[in-house]
């Protein structure tokens, strides 16, 4: 077996690399742990910057995100008993678009098979080969039988626990973390939303998040220890904790509806350095982990797609390696930008272990210059909706 860009993983990194390389005239085969089924079930977050959103059209798979995803102008952050609107339209003439993350791999695996692209589902057992040569490979197991896939590069786009990154030799690469103490319950209700536009909201016993899904399906969350159990939380607990946190004297109220779905996220903050290592690029969270306050994940993975679609169409067009070998010091002039954001917003948002009265007011002050200083509720909606690709990296 033979093509031009072997990647491995099949997440909306990876497809997206696929469909836009074939857009670009340049083969690949994405190779993928996971059943189809599985990988267009797997519930993530919802929002997707501009920049994402104006991707998709422009590329021809943003048909069913603007007829099912919706379009949000602005965002409430929530403290202190009173919810602020921050106008994403007023500040930087930007939006996001609530659209499952599954949606969008569902809409690039059809369009990548309707164009005869290769999606090789449940090929086990991936491993990379001779990634600082000129011929690097991929050899996997698929119904049995064992493959190798000779090609020109290899995209590493299969997550935080994949092989790619792990095949860089120890000393070509450093790792910067940090495990923050406490983690997401995420719960899927059926019934009308609560809310138009997300609310973000600090209280002192934690974070809490209410997003949508669809005008039947809300998405909640609320921050919890790590290393609590699903089991601990039957749904009247859930409600009991939501409340407390979320209702103010005005006339909100928070809809309740049946619980479909219960789950805890872990989080972490993570970056590799350099994304790159001979023959091997690194894309989305095989290089990078951010806490999800923001949802910027897929966003930051589509982001780092674009680029290396980039590098890779200059290198079959004109033979020239410039953008490949800039690749990693472009990427991660982003990626830091976006973790600080991701960062902050976690730190000014969440309950963390030791916290005393004087840090909560701390928090309250910040979040009130956020909202009052047009300058700061600028920075958050740019970041927010997304910095424009070209600034910070
Ligand atoms: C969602 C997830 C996020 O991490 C976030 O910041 C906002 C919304 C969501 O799943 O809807």
């Amino acid at each position: 077996m033979k093509t031009q860009v072997a990647i491995v993983g099949g997440g909306p990194a990876g497809l997206m690399l696929s469909h836009l390389l074939h857009l670009r005239g340049v083969e690949s085969v994405v190779l993928e742990a996971r059943s189809r089924e599985e990988l267009e079930s797997e519930i993530r977050a919802g929002v997707l910057e501009q920049n994402t959103a104006d991707l998709l059209t422009e590329t021809g798979v943003g048909e069913r995100m603007k007829k099912e995803g919706s379009v949000h102008h602005g965002v409430e952050l929530r403290f202190g008993g009173r919810g602020h609107r921050i106008d994403f339209d007023d500040l930087v003439g930007r939006a996001i678009t609530v659209y499952g993350q599954h949606e969008v791999v569902k809409d690039l695996i059809k369009a990548r098979l309707d164009a005869g692209g290769e999606i090789l589902f449940e090929a086990e057992g991936v491993e990379v080969r001779d990634i600082d040569s000129e011929n690097p490979s991929v050899t996997f197991r698929k119904d049995g039988e064992n493959h190798e896939l000779s090609c020109d590069f290899i995209a590493g786009c299969d997550g935080f626990h994949g092989v790619c990154r792990k095949s860089i030799p120890d000393g070509a690469i450093t790792n910067y973390e940090r495990a923050y103490p406490f983690g997401w319950f995420g719960i899927l209700v059926e019934g009308p939303p609560s809310t138009r536009e997300l609310i973000y909201n600090l209280h002192e016993r934690g974070f809490a998040l209410v997003s949508t899904r669809s005008p039947e399906i809300q998405r909640l969350y609320f921050q919890c220890d790590p290393n609590d159990d699903t089991e601990n939380w039957p749904d009247e607990r859930i409600w009991a904790e939501m409340h407390t946190r979320l209702d103010i004297a005005d006339e909100w109220t928070l809809e309740e509806g049946r619980i479909i779905q219960k789950s805890i996220v872990r989080m972490r903050s993570f970056v590799c350095e350099p994304m790159q290592f001979g023959r091997l690029f690194l894309a989305g969270d095989a290089a990078h982990i951010v806490p999800p306050t923001g949802a910027k994940g897929m966003n930051l993975a589509i982001s780092d797609i674009r680029c290396l679609t980039e590098a890779l169409a200059e290198f079959y067009e004109s033979g020239k390696k410039d953008l490949l070998e800039s690749y990693s010091e472009v990427r991660l002039k982003r990626v830091w930008a976006v973790s600080r954001f991701s960062w902050w917003m976690t730190s000014m948002l969440h309950r963390f272990e030791g916290d005393d009265a004087f840090r909560h007011r701390m928090q309250i002050a910040e979040l009130g210059y956020v909202v009052e200083s047009r300058a700061a509720s600028t920075t958050l909606a740019e970041n927010y909706t997304g910095l424009k690709e070209g600034e910070s990296g």
